[in-house]
């Protein structure tokens, strides 16, 4: 496989475009329009080039790999990749369009991937030219930092299909673990609940947002306490997600904490807003309470 389709080019699918040509792939990287994938392309050079002024690419190889990657305005030219992974937006009717639009030009062999963080991939296939050829390929945010891929394999995902996105990301020198089509797969299921948990801890005033945030950092060694994490994921994502885990398991445990939902509600999403449990107006975030 030679070359790869992106669909999708913010945060996501702009780091998987990073590091699929950092990794020898030819990139179509595709958005709404050519010229917003344009913009993100040139983003992308803006990030090689810091890499090259820290030392960790060499300058040749950061101009060939940026060369790699092609912003285009329609999906025809994805007819030639191996694998079409799709980062839009975390919106089934989205996604399902996106399938269906670059349905009509997917060779015949080439597998379709989502990096959904949370609707099922045995679902999602069903918008897919072919379900055997259809998986799960979720990334980290930040993805040239984050050295994980989850797999999900969906009930009709054929052997071939894991075996295809597994020497894909053998080549990024990433680890992938594999997971079934099962509500938040193995991530999302551990971390939503905790934090949901600092959520719930923060409203029933048990500790502050600074103290919450740096118990769990310093007493479990994390890089980011939950507070400042759900911030950086957006408030809305993890919403989202812990009602997806709560609906589709009927499990209480799952229950979103009210604050969460009221953050939400007022349209505090975290970073992307502006705020969240923190204020990102200055240069230091600063705690909200
Ligand atoms: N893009 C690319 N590189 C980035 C970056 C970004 N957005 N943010 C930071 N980096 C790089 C920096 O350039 C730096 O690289 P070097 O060491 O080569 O200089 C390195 O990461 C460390 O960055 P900093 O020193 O600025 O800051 P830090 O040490 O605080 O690390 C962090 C920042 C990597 C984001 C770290 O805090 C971290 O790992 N946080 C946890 C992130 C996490 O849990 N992500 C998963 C979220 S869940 C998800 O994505 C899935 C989902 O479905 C919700």
């Amino acid at each position: 496989m030679n070359s790869i389709g992106v669909i999708g080019a913010g945060q996501m699918g702009a780091g998987i475009a990073q590091v699929s040509a950092a990794a020898g792939y030819h990139v179509f990287l595709a958005d709404v329009n050519q010229d917003v994938a344009e913009k993100a392309k040139a983003a992308i050079g803006k990030r090689f080039q810091r890499l090259v002024e820290k030392d960790k690419m060499d300058a040749q190889a950061a101009d060939v790999a940026l060369g790699r990657i092609e912003a285009i305005g329609s999906f025809d030219k994805m007819a030639t990749a191996g694998l079409v992974i799709e980062a839009a937006t975390e919106r089934e009717e989205v996604k399902r369009t996106i399938f269906a639009q670059v349905g009509e030009v997917l060779g015949h062999k080439a597998v379709l991937a989502s990096n959904t963080s949370s609707i099922p991939i045995t679902r999602l296939a069903q918008a897919s030219p072919d379900a055997a050829r259809f998986i799960g390929v979720h990334f980290f945010n930040p993805v040239p930092v984050m050295d994980l891929i989850e797999v999900i394999k969906g009930l009709a995902t054929a052997d071939e299909t894991v075996e295809i996105v597994r020497s894909y990301g053998k080549a990024l020198g990433k680890q992938m673990v594999f997971a079934n089509d099962a509500p938040g797969f193995i991530v999302n299921r551990v971390l939503m609940p905790m934090l949901n948990e600092a959520c719930f801890a923060l409203g029933e005033n048990v500790a502050s947002i600074e103290d919450i945030d740096t118990a769990c950092r310093l007493g479990l060694n994390h890089p980011m306490g939950p507070l400042t994490l759900a911030d950086f994921i957006g408030l809305d994502t993890c919403l989202e997600i812990t009602n997806v885990l709560f609906s589709s398991t009927g499990d209480p445990k799952f229950r979103p904490a009210p604050l969460l939902v009221k953050y939400v509600e007022a349209g505090w999403y975290g970073r992307k807003s502006g705020r969240g449990f923190y204020d990102y107006s200055g240069d230091v975030p600063k705690p909200t309470r």
